[in-house]
């Protein structure tokens, strides 16, 4: 019996909402046959998104959406995207399968998908080979209410008030696809670039640098550095990929018990990363005014076969599911620094939520894994503990836990068993007394959701608590995720 404490007087900080944020790029069909069909499409949609993709991403409550890219954005030109479909210019995707983008879905159709969805928009601006005045342009012309020639142009494109945007980046891995540029050079550029990101009116933008690759502090300390003081977050990407070189990731279905542990040992060493790119961070911000957005995170395997290598379409099992669960816990532990995290990518692309094949869709484990979870968003976090024993040749513990304290009073627990093959008996002990309600996902690793069976593995009530001497007990099976709710 393992002992789970749960200590709702002992409060810590507001998980922010935006940690259970998501990220769309042009690239594969994440946007194109992904959320965005057209108007025309016999797919059912409202303004060319798709209706079945809005509800099911509201059911998880997606706070906030970023856009256009990855390393696609610092080669897109915003003005290419905007005015009539028609006349909009047509490209090569150079980064992502050298396939024709005709640039139909641009800044409106973003920030219409955002409207529909109820999401605040994250908008990543193009440093690498973009202009400042064209990056400064895009803020005009997304916020600007008065007399601008880029607030004119938004009109005569059909919008007359402004947007409210709120997150900006500026650049992305601008170490890598963004520029290749070394820190001191890219902090430089970014203290320029944001100079001309203005606030009109009431709307405040919130800054975002572009942060490490990884484990590089040089980077983190350089930019907390040299440009610290110019903005309000700071970016990190890492990407779980479980084989040991990027030809080999390694399959997202076939995949043995100890590759399985594999990915969790390489999915639980984000912990470790944002422990100590915060540590840096808390060197030049003791207040914690910046943020640490980790725009970029989740499992990376070799595409499902005879797809295109450009397009990144993977499948999704028990084992992503269990890596978001305990991904997810560990930023909520970290929510004093982590303030907006956002999986890669939200449909068809990486670790999605979201499956598509025409009409047909497939919710992910790890789609069900942000259901369980999406009553942290804007809780406080609350002290909990559970007893673990080290997975077989590893440092990590079997059974991950993170506990919130939502504005109702109302106690949200997200428990992960991580182990393949042991469920465990669970003592829980909290100092409320307050009923229990539960609700779970497990199955065995392998076990994914397809075209024919895309409802093999969904969140189920769980009802099976005892009362005890000394609090409740229950058993989590192997290979699960559950939220228990005490109210
Ligand atoms: O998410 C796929 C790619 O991974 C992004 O475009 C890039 O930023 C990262 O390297």
């Amino acid at each position: 019996m393992r002992n789970l404490v749960i200590n709702a007087s002992k409060k810590g900080a507001i998980i922010n909402k935006n940690i259970y944020g998501h990220f769309s790029e042009h690239l594969g069909r994440c946007i194109y046959g992904g959320l965005f069909v057209g108007e025309d499409s016999k797919i059912p949609n409202i303004n060319g998104m798709r209706t079945d993709i809005v509800t099911a991403l509201k059911n998880i409550a997606v706070p906030v959406l970023r856009w256009p890219g990855g390393c696609f954005a610092d080669e897109y030109h915003w003005k290419d995207g905007v005015g009539a479909r028609e006349t909009r210019k047509r490209m090569v995707n150079t980064h992502w399968g050298g396939v024709i983008e005709d640039n139909s879905f641009g800044t409106h159709e973003f920030l219409e998908f955002c409207r529909q969805v109820g999401c605040e928009p994250y908008i990543n601006g193009n440093l690498g080979s973009g202009t400042v005045q064209e990056m400064s342009e895009w803020v005009e012309y997304m916020t600007f209410g008065g007399v601008s020639p880029m607030a004119e142009m938004r009109v005569r494109n059909g919008k007359k008030d402004p947007w409210n945007i709120k997150y900006f980046a500026v650049g992305n891995e601008n170490w890598g696809c963004g520029g290749n540029m070394r820190p001191e050079y890219y902090a430089d550029e970014y203290r320029r670039y944001q100079t001309y990101l203005r606030n009109y009116g009431d709307n405040k933008i919130y800054k975002i640098a572009c942060g490490a690759n990884t484990a590089d502090y040089n980077w983190t300390e350089v930019l907390m550095k040299n440009a610290g003081q110019y903005m309000d977050g700071l970016s990190l990407h890492y990407y779980t990929v479980t084989g040991d070189n990027w030809d080999k990731k390694g399959s997202a279905t076939g995949f043995s018990e100890t590759d399985y542990y594999k990915t969790l040992r390489k999915a639980y060493y984000i912990e470790e990363l944002v422990e100590n790119h915060s540590r840096i961070m808390d060197l030049y911000d003791k207040e914690k005014h910046v943020g640490l957005i980790v725009d970029e995170w989740g499992t990376w395997h070799d595409v499902e076969p005879e797809t295109n290598p450009g397009f990144l379409y993977q499948q999704n099992t028990m084992r992503d599911a269990i890596a978001a669960g305990l991904t997810l816990n560990i930023f909520n532990k970290h929510a004093d620094r982590v303030t907006m995290a956002n999986l890669a990518q939200m449909i068809n692309v990486m670790q999605a939520v979201i499956l598509t094949e025409g009409e047909k869709l497939v919710l992910t484990p790890t789609y069900h894994v942000f259901d369980l979870y999406k009553h942290h968003q804007d809780a406080t976090l609350i002290d909990s503990f559970v007893e673990a024993a080290y997975l077989a040749d590893s440092n990590i513990p079997d059974l991950q836990i993170s506990a919130s304290e939502d504005k109702t009073g109302v106690i949200h627990a997200t428990l992960v068993n991580l182990s393949a093959t042991d469920s465990q008996k669970i003592n829980l002990i909290c100092n409320e007394n307050k009923a229990i309600s539960g609700r779970i996902l497990s199955g065995e690793i392998t076990d994914y959701n397809d075209f024919s069976d895309a409802n093999k593995l969904a969140v189920k009530p769980y009802k099976s608590f005892n009362k005890a001497e000394n609090g409740v007990t229950f058993d989590i099976p192997a290979c699960a995720v559950l939220e228990i709710s005490l109210s």
